[in-house]
């Protein structure tokens, strides 16, 4: 496989990364864990799960724009190029370009949860039996090695599914400010939710099934798993909020009593009532977009909706000036 990237499945440094990584925002007075840790293979299939939710409207909703702009979304990756998508997951989006896409000559699917990455990336292969696909097992939130074959390559990013709203601002202003620096990139093409009615926006990481409360839970169960620690997952409530201020919704788990638990060798102690900070989803205006872009060097070439302004999918070209 030319240019891919490939780890040891859950090596000791991963585990060692995920214990110092946990530690670190466990022992904080605010208590908080990385998002990144949600996706191991059963949190990613969890999120498949989420995307086919009523509440969920986010999936749906930008699944309808990228059929109905298809072909204008292909026709940005020129002659052979190649389309680059950060945090692909099970890539079922991407295949409506993928379809308007025959001149193609790669898809870099990145993400960090490898095996659901080669699972998706050998059915891609049957899909697109011509296309060469090239996955690269990476941590968006750091620089990303492309495949060094690809260096010459024109690219255009794809970053569906608003998970840029799971980053901190810093940290997602770091991540389109280093995707401007790649050689001979096109384009970034830009999944965002957008700001809308509250019960909305709760509803949609809150069903009623319970699906988002097991796969925020799953990051408690995997360091379980593979830290050896003994959480106890009834003893932990799942809560989701809209903070207006930061346009952003909030995942917590919360203690439902003083507790105890061990990490790593170490105590971490939780009052009745004391949250963990999991996760957040910002939420956008059009406004905020193009301020977001500018700050990192992008304009906001197009910015496609859907009838209901419920999400957006913005099509940011290298600002000249920046
Ligand atoms: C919200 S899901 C979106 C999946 C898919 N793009 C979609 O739109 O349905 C986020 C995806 O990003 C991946 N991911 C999350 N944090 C990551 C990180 N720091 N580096 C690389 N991939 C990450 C997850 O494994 C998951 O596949």
């Amino acid at each position: 496989m030319d240019g891919t990237l490939q780890l040891p499945a859950t090596s000791p440094s991963d585990t060692d990364a995920l214990i110092a990584d946990a530690l670190a925002g466990l022992t904080q007075p605010e208590k908080s864990l990385s998002p990144k840790w949600l996706y191991d293979h059963r949190g990613s299939a969890l999120f498949e799960q989420i995307t086919t939710l009523p509440e969920y409207y986010p999936t749906r909703t930008e699944a309808g724009i990228l059929r109905d702009n298809a072909a204008a979304l292909a026709a940005l990756v020129p002659q052979g190029g190649a389309l680059v998508e950060l945090g692909s997951g099970a890539s079922v989006k991407t295949r409506t370009v993928l379809d308007a896409g025959a001149h193609f000559g790669a898809y870099v699917p990145i993400d960090i949860s490898r095996d659901f990455l080669f699972e998706t990336s050998d059915d891609l292969r049957l899909r697109y039996p011509t296309l060469d696909i090239l996955p690269v097992v990476a941590d968006f939130t750091r620089p990303v090695d492309l495949p060094t074959s690809l260096e010459q390559t024109a690219k255009v990013a794809f970053f569906p599914g608003s998970t840029i709203g799971n980053l901190v601002p810093e940290r997602a202003q770091a991540l389109l400010a280093g995707v401007r620096a790649w050689t001979d990139t096109r384009a970034f093409i830009l999944g965002v939710d957008l700001v809308k009615d509250t019960r909305d926006l709760v509803a949609a990481y809150d069903d009623a099934q319970g699906v988002t409360a097991t796969f925020i839970t799953n990051i408690l169960e995997r360091l379980n798993r593979e830290a050896g620690a003994d959480f106890d997952l009834d003893a932990f409530a799942y809560r989701a909020s809209w903070d207006p201020d930061l346009a952003r919704i909030d995942m917590h788990l919360v203690s439902r009593r003083a507790q105890s638990v061990s990490l790593g060798g170490q105590v971490v102690a939780f009052a009745a009532g004391e949250p963990i900070h999991i996760s957040a989803a910002r939420k956008y205006t059009a406004d905020s977009l193009a301020t977001m872009a500018a700050q990192a060097g992008w304009s906001v070439a197009t910015r496609f909706t859907d009838g209901q302004e419920r999400f957006a999918v913005a099509v940011l070209t290298p600002d000249p000036a920046a």
